[in-house]
Order: C-alpha cells, then structure tokens, then sequence
C-alpha cells in the first residue's frame, strides 16, 4: 500500500446533523476531550469556555446561541485521524448545510431521547440520504427522562426508511442510565459519572452475575429486549450500512460523557474511509493520484482581528503540501498555499500537509468559490455541489447613499461565499438587486455582515416570491409581461430566473403559453 492509501485508510471525515438542542455542541466536546491532539491543542476550554471548540464566530451567534457558520476540527483517536465538520445547527436551513455535506463521508444522527427524529433532523437526514451518506444513530439523552427504546427504533425505521441495528443497548431508562449491552462486543458496561462530566466517564465491565445482583430489574428488561432484537435480526451489517438500508444506533449521553468513546471506536471500525471520488465526468478519482480538493464552504472574517478569508476544502486524492502551487479548475489560475491552516473551533494552526478525507483552510482564497476545484498535475473537476432552489426574495437597498461602493462590494462577498444568491435586472437597477436564499435567516447573516464588516447599513424589503425557475431568452420577454412574474439575471452565471408568487400562478402562465422554458432549479434531485 502506498503512504497516501494508508494515510486515507486512518481518515474518518464526518459530520454530526441534529435538531438544535439535541446536543450537537455538547457532543462536539465530548468528543474532543476523548481525542489526545485536541487537548493538546488548548482547544477545549471546560465548562466555562464552552463553545469554544465549535464555531460561533459572531456576534450575532453568539447573541442567539446559535452557530451559523461551519468549521472543522480535527482530531485523533485510536491512531485515526478524524475530521469533524461543523453543520449549521440553526433551525433555518441553509444551502451550507449542503456544501458542508458534501465534503464528509459518514454522518452521525444525534436524536434527543425524549424528542426522536425532529424536523430539522429529518431534513439533514434527507441530504444524507440524496448524497448516499452512511448514518450512524446516537440517542442522546439518555440519563433524563425520555421515550422507549424499542419505540425510538420503530420511530427511526418508520421516518427514515433505515433499519436500526442498535449496537449498543440502554440498561435503565428515565434518568436511570447504568450502563449498556454491547451487543457487538458482547460485554455489559456500567458507566460512572465524573463529576461535572469534566472527564471521561468511568466504565466498567459486568458479569451478567454482577448487573443481575446490582441491576435488578432494568437488568433483566435490557436484556430481554437485547433477545428481542437478536431475534428479530437488528445485528449490524456492513454492507447494509454503507448501502444506506440500515443505521447502526448507539445509546449515550454526551453531557456525561456516557457512550462518547464507544461512538468513537463504532467510527474507526465501521465508518467509511475516504474512497476514490467521482469526477465531473464520473470517473472516480484514485486515491493516490496528485493532490485534488474540493471547496465545501468560503467563509470570510472569520476572526475580526485578522480581515481575511478563508476557504475550507476537502482533500479527495494525494498528499497535500503547504507551499504547492495548485491549479484552479474553474480559472485555470495557480493557486499558490502557503498559508493553509487547520482549524480547531476558534485556533488555527499551520498544516504541513494533509491526506485524502483531510479538511484544510486556505487563506487569502479571494478567487475561491463553494463547489470549486483545486488540483495538481493533469486537470480534474469535481461536480459542482447542487444548487438548491430559492424559496426567499428581498431586495437589498444601501441606507447611505455615501456608501454604495462598500454596499456593492459586500454584496459581491455574500454571493461569492454562497450565502445568498443575487439576482439583478434592469427594471430594478444596480442599486436594488434581489438576493435569494433558501432559509429567511440567511438575510440577517447579510445585515449584519455588511453592517459589521462592510460598515453598511441596508434596508431590506420581503418580495412576495416564492418559486423559482430557469427560462431562456425568448420566454423571458413573454414571462415579464404576466401578472405576479418577474425576470432577474442571477449574477454568479448569468441564468434567466422567473420569479413566481407561487405554484399556482406558474401553472396558470403555464396553461396560457404551454411552450415556455420553466426548469427546476434543483440540478441534483
Ligand atoms: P445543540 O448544540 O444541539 O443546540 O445542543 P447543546 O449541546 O447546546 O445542548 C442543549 C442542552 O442539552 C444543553 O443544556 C446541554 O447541557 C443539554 N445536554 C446535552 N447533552 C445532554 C445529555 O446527554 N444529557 C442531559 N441531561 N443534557 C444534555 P442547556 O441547559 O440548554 O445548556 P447549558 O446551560 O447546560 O450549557
């Protein structure tokens, strides 16, 4: 095997996708504090520090309590190195949530015991689904007071269409958590507290003798369901696994650290490692051809005191080296990487290099987009990452006419990063471009940006939009001219958008002029 197979082999790139308040930070420092590099990189703060590991840069964040913007943190653990990349955890749904998707090879479902599968969950889970993203469970919680077990597998079954096969299985329930079956090590464990959860959990291993004596019934009934399950066939099966018909669960509660280490050895053993990547032309990429990487996430002023911006980039093939010259696939441009970084929640530190799975930050990637290429040797193109349709219209206007210049720049920024779409036509003029998103929140983001970054304030108005469609030049003039249609220039690639008020009104224009040119904006579904 070469060193870069190899290297690949001990990657495990992943995301961690919930419902807010399920307890994704919680986790994220769970999982830190199992992992050696992190501590030793002052990453975690403890208690009173917390969510410093994760990714709240701003203050508007900070302020809701949310985390809207994506970072990576790296890791180790039994010799892997792992990637954790950040998924917008807002309620909100953004199109980062996409491109973060993109770049990860397995995703963990973090579900809250008493909630189950939430909204917000399921939609992730559906990206995970489209993009054939293997899933691990992880019923949190599991120390309050909460729902069945067995009726927590039903409900993951009925509303993901994935069988559970549990690998881990709860002795006691409703804030009594002794420990659990490991059905796939065939041991039971008690866990133990350490105060304040500060450090890992205490485990110890159980006879059936000892958790009968010291259990008693929870024991008994953990054990009559682990039968249940052998009988019904719920085991794990790779195969299933990375085929997307099944999902492995484990029980835990991160907040105690209970069941954190045992998520993390179920990631070594079963976690997909990078695999060769479909080209544009789909033609997978082997591993151990020259450096290839795609862009998942731009991400500009992310530290306030250093104005820079960074792009965040997956490796998919080859060894990355600070201080190669790469080729741009969308410009043909060099792109030179003296400044790539890893990214611990809010610290960075210089990377060397970096191997299929990796996660590196380039700084000063001005030219990069989300969904860009970046290679070494002969040219390659990774497909770009869908674009989802917006649903959200409002037009943007400077409030200080002094300051066009700056409102235009920041508007060009907020585009470039994908944080909105921006959509122009001549009817509106250059001073009120319409941006689109897929979430409402996104037009916060971009209030507040430009007003903390570009030292803009901008007014903006709700248009009464809410479907999209790709049209051409001859349906344009004839879609301008209906009632509650409106035509825009989308700026990024220059696409004919017609904007509807709603469904309704598209299939009526529609019935009147059969032969329009009306595409879904959804390039992957
Ligand atoms: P999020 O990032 O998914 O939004 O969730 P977060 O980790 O912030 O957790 C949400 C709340 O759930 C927090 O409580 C957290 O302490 C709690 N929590 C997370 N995991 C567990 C667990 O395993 N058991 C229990 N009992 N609680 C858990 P909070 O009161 O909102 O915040 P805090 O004051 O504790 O920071």
């Amino acid at each position: 095997m070469t060193a870069i197979i190899e290297e690949a082999a001990r990657r495990r790139t992943f995301a961690v996708i919930s419902h807010p308040d399920a307890g994704k930070s919680t986790m994220t420092e769970a999982l830190a504090l199992h992992a050696s590099a992190i501590t030793e990189a002052g990453a975690v703060h403890g208690k009173a520090g917390r969510r410093g590991v994760t990714s709240d840069w701003m203050d508007m964040e900070k302020a809701r309590g949310i985390s809207i913007t994506s970072a990576a943190l790296r890791f180790e653990y039994r010799g892997h190195m792992f990637n954790l990349v950040d998924t917008p955890g807002h309620a909100d749904f953004s199109e980062d949530t996409y491109r973060v998707l993109a770049a990860v090879d397995c995703a963990v479902m973090l579900l809250d015991a008493a909630k189950g599968m939430e909204p917000q969950t399921l939609k992730l889970f559906e990206v995970c689904r489209h993009r054939r993203i293997p899933v691990i469970t992880f019923v949190n919680k599991w120390d309050r007071p909460g729902r069945e077990a067995l009726e927590l597998l039903d409900e993951i079954e009925e509303k993901t269409g994935l069988r559970p096969t549990p690998i881990t299985w709860p002795i006691g329930t409703g804030g009594f958590f002794h420990g659990v079956i490991d059905r796939v090590a065939d041991r039971a464990v008690r866990y133990t507290r350490t105060p304040g959860g500060a450090t890992k959990a205490i485990e110890t291993d159980l006879t059936p003798e000892q958790a009968e004596a010291e259990l008693g019934d929870d024991w008994t009934r953990a054990s009559d369901e682990v039968e249940l399950l052998g009988a019904i066939g719920a085991d794990h099966d790779q195969k299933a696994f990375e085929g997307h018909e099944s999902t492995p669960v484990l029980f835990g509660a991160a907040l105690n650290n209970f069941g954190v280490g045992r998520l993390l050895d179920a990631m070594v053993d079963i976690a997909p490692a990078p695999a060769p990547r479909p080209d544009a032309k789909d033609v997978p990429r082997p591993l151990e051809e020259p450096f290839s990487g795609l862009v998942f996430k731009v991400q500009a002023n992310m530290d306030p005191s250093h104005r820079d911006r960074i792009a965040f980039v997956r490796v998919c093939s080859g060894r990355f080296e600070r201080g190669m010259v790469l080729t741009h696939a969308a410009t043909g441009r060099p792109f030179a990487t003296k400044y790539a970084q890893a990214v611990f929640g809010q610290e960075r530190a210089t990377i060397d290099e970096a191997y299929p799975g990796d996660v590196v930050g380039l700084v000063n990637a001005t030219a990069l987009r989300p969904g860009d290429t970046l290679y070494d040797g002969p040219s390659v193109e990774f497909p770009k990452i869908p674009s989802f349709a917006p649903e959200h219209f409002w037009t943007a206007r400077c409030r200080d006419a002094g300051r066009a210049k700056q409102f235009r720049k920041g508007i060009e920024q907020m585009e470039a990063e994908g944080v909105v779409q921006v959509l122009r036509s001549e009817i509106r003029g250059d001073q009120s471009p319409v941006l689109a998103a897929v979430g409402p929140m996104q037009f916060d983001v971009v209030k507040h940006r430009l007003a903390g970054e570009f030292n803009t304030e901008i007014a903006l108005d709700r248009l009464d939009f809410s479907l999209a469609r790709i049209t051409d030049a001859e349906s344009a003039p004839i879609l301008a001219r209906q009632r509650g249609v409106e035509v825009f220039t989308r700026s990024i690639d220059g696409e004919l958008l017609a904007l509807f008020t709603d469904e309704w009104r598209m299939r009526g224009v529609l019935r009147d002029h059969p032969n329009l040119v009306l595409k879904a904006l959804l390039a992957d579904t």
